[in-house]
């Protein structure tokens, strides 16, 4: 059974998936306003991810017989300088979502929860995708600079972004 601490902290943490969906939805947005559909595309297609990353956290708590909270949303940012902008916003939120991840890896690890080790260990994972994934894009923008042809052809590379759920043992039986 899961501490009391554990599932609080937990619901948090959905609560926070649901959020970068939220903000990932008010940057497709700002694209959506610049013209770039691409990016507005790639952005759609991470507010998607960031709802399966919620309910990966909501069944388990759920498999777990613990209760699931849903929590209210702040209202994101809704305006930026610039797509690149966007995208330095979004490397740092998912540097706080690391934070995040690894403070709840210490909880369980103090608690020896290693059911709940287990799937921070696919979390801790796709972080460092995340991460790796947004710094990629933010070099590209930064090459392109003014060279608004480049920026229109990474806008038609964006545009061909789906959304696969990432396969893991859990979802994979499912
Ligand atoms: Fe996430
Ligand atoms: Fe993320």
């Amino acid at each position: 059974m899961l501490s009391e601490k554990l599932v609080q902290k937990i619901n948090n943490q959905i609560k926070y998936e649901l959020y970068s969906a939220h903000l990932y939805y008010a940057m497709a947005a700002y694209c959506d306003s610049q013209d770039l559909p691409g990016f507005a595309n790639f952005f759609k297609v991470q507010a998607e991810e960031e709802r399966f990353h919620a309910s990966k956290f909501y069944d388990f708590l759920n498999r777990m017989d613990a209760r699931v909270l849903i929590y209210g949303l702040e209202e994101p940012k809704n305006d930026y300088s610039s797509v690149l902008d966007a995208f330095k916003a979004s490397l740092d939120h998912e540097k706080s979502v690391t934070k995040r991840i690894y403070a709840l890896t210490d909880i369980a690890t103090e608690e020896k929860e290693h059911a709940t080790i287990s799937l921070l260990k696919w979390f801790i994972d796709e972080q460092v995708e995340e991460e790796d994934m947004f710094n990629g894009i933010i070099k590209k923008l930064q090459r392109i600079g003014n060279d608004s042809a480049a920026l229109y052809m990474l806008d038609d590379e964006l545009a061909q972004r789906t959304f696969t759920p990432p396969a893991s043992p859990d979802t994979a039986a499912q």
